[in-house]
């Protein structure tokens, strides 16, 4: 699918298979989520900028890469994209972080933003948004309408499941911003449940169902 990139790692493969699974355990589940945020925190992050500082090492001076611009923002749509962020910031420690809590009105079908807190500066940084399930797409839409209004102009999607009806939605809304997910799945349920998916991913992390 145009815009998406699937991490096809096979560490990041294994990992998600066991998370799939319906008989892992909530440990078991955060303690992989937390490994597999790291793989894919890895390859979303590739192909960033480098330039070149004067560094001096015990034996002479040199030349050497440091990533170029702002600090990254890591943007969490509440509250499963945190279960991406600490293995995330464990890769990036000096990214900053943005929390965004948005639903879609049933009604109105509008964004309800009910919490948002981000660093200065968006418009010159890139901004990783982080959700487990992109799935039919409205909250990981209306997260990234939020950031733009804010000012970000530098947008990357990371999701670890997506459903194509949710990647078309998002790609329709925000051709800009390119998907990376570490699945393409089938489809999406009547109750809007990635199939075959994982379940809820803020249920499995948390262990709230
Ligand atoms: N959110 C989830 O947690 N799981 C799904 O399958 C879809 C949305």
């Amino acid at each position: 699918m145009d815009g998406v990139t699937v991490i096809d790692h096979p560490l990041v493969q294994h990992k998600l298979t066991i998370m799939r699974r319906k008989e892992t355990s909530t440990a078991s589940f955060r303690r992989l989520l937390r490994e597999i945020s790291t793989l894919l925190c890895y390859e979303v992050t590739r192909d960033l900028e480098l330039t070149m500082e004067t560094i001096e090492t015990p034996l002479t001076e040199m030349q050497a890469p440091v990533l170029e611009g702002k600090k990254l923002v890591f943007a969490s749509i509440l509250r499963a994209g945190n279960g991406l962020l600490e293995g995330m910031l464990e890769l990036v420690p000096s990214a900053r972080v943005s929390h965004v809590g948005v639903y879609r009105d049933h009604d109105t079908l509008q964004a309800v933003e009910y919490y948002f807190k981000a660093p200065e500066s968006l418009d010159e940084r890139l901004v990783i948004v982080v959700d487990p399930m992109l799935a039919t797409g409205n909250s990981s839409i209306a997260a990234v309408d939020k950031l733009k209004e804010r000012g970000a102009r530098n947008l990357r999607f990371l999701c670890l499941l997506a459903a194509p009806e949710g990647v078309k939605n998002f790609v329709e809304a925000h051709p800009d911003v390119p998907v990376y997910t570490a699945s393409l799945d089938s489809h999406l349920n009547e109750k809007g449940y990635i199939v075959p998916g994982l379940g809820d991913a803020g249920d499995r992390m948390y262990g709230t169902k």
